[in-house]
């Protein structure tokens, strides 16, 4: 149990510009004061993260987040009465206040509140915005745990990094609900545009501002190839996708490997994960089995795709990042 006083704490050593780890509904975030340059420095130390990759400020509550933007548009009024708190991100121009650093220099900042009891409870301790990416080291798999935190850390401590640019605390809350990173929606266009998918869909949000378009990676997800491949969320062991249609092309038993499968559990291969068939449920364990099967110092890990349909969305698109196509040899 997370007290009072650890809450305290953490807060104490935010306002010192240290990096606190702090569970939220989606995954862990590497918390930072959002208004401190040198703070936010520490997150992309730490993490090892590029610095043209911008980072999504948390909030208490959306009448504190409105403050840090400059335009509040309509669909950003009802999407926030729907989905806050919750796993929505909004991008939106941002205020002087918020440091380049923290936007990789663009004039929009992106925005969420997270559904989860002690994000709130440290955010309204904190009394203002927590600069906070998934707590783990650039491209690894995001961390739905404190014990993942711990372990994407416990390699840099041991490398000997310098203590203050590594997370001065993390703060347990269990499990995370949701499992992948929130739907990241840009609301600068005419059009608001999805460019991260995430467990609420594109039906969701058109069900309350009517158009959503999305951005082509998203859509075309499939047809990217091996090389053009953004490396994301990704095992360190080499992993293979395939939908069920090359099913008969697989031989993963020939070589000792793994198969993560969404559905059925397919005889012919001995070593089978057999995922939940339910996005949400599919979703909210993906990253833990990953970690562990990446751990298992495997040759490979297959994947079987979940079907091409839209309540899939999400946990293809992260799959389609983690892995490269299975093509035969
Ligand atoms: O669920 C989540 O969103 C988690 C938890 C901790 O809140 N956070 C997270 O942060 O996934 P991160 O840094 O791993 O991913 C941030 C995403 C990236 O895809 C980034 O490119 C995008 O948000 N992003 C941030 N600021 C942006 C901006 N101004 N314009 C466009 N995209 C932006
Ligand atoms: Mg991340």
């Amino acid at each position: 149990m997370v007290g009072v006083t650890d809450i305290q704490r953490a807060v104490q050593l935010l306002r010192g510009g240290r990096l606190v780890a702090f569970p939220t509904e989606t995954v862990y975030g590497l918390g930072a004061d959002a208004t401190s340059p040198m703070a936010i420095e520490r997150i992309y130390r730490a993490k090892g993260r590029p610095a043209n990759n911008p980072l999504i400020l948390h909030f208490a509550d959306s009448e504190t987040a409105r403050r840090y933007v400059t335009d509040w548009p309509g669909e950003a009024v009802k999407l926030a009465g729907v989905f806050w708190p919750g796993p929505l991100t909004l991008v939106l121009p941002k205020v002087k206040l918020i440091p380049d650093i923290a936007t990789a220099g663009l004039g929009t900042v992106a925005i969420r509140v997270p559904n989860h009891p002690l994000a709130l409870e440290l955010l309204r301790a904190f009394g203002g915005p927590l600069a906070a990416p998934s707590a783990n080291r650039s491209n690894h798999v995001s961390p739905t745990t404190a014990e993942h935190v711990r372990e994407e850390f416990a390699e840099c401590a041991a490398a000997g990094g310098a203590e203050e640019n590594e997370p001065a605390m993390i703060l347990d809350g269990g499990a995370c609900e949701v499992g992948i990173e929130s739907t990241v929606l840009d609301l600068t266009d005419l059009i608001p545009k999805i460019l991260r998918p995430g467990k609420i869909s594109a039906a969701d949000l058109r069900r309350v501002i009517g158009v959503v378009g999305q951005a082509e990676r998203v859509e075309a997800g499939v047809a990217r190839s091996p090389g053009q491949q953004e490396k994301h969320y990704a095992p360190v062991t080499p992993t293979y996708r395939f939908e069920t249609s090359q099913r008969g092309l697989v031989k993963p038993d020939d070589h000792g490997l793994v198969v993560l499968s969404p559905l059925r559990v397919f005889k012919k291969w001995g070593s089978i994960i057999a995922m939940p068939n339910d996005p949400a449920a599919y979703a909210q364990h993906l990253y833990a089995v990953l970690r562990e099967l990446d751990g298992m110092g495997l040759k490979a890990i297959f994947v079987e795709m979940p079907p091409e349909r839209a309540e899939w969305g999400a946990v293809r698109d992260r799959l389609i990042r983690a892995s490269v196509p299975f093509s035969v040899v």
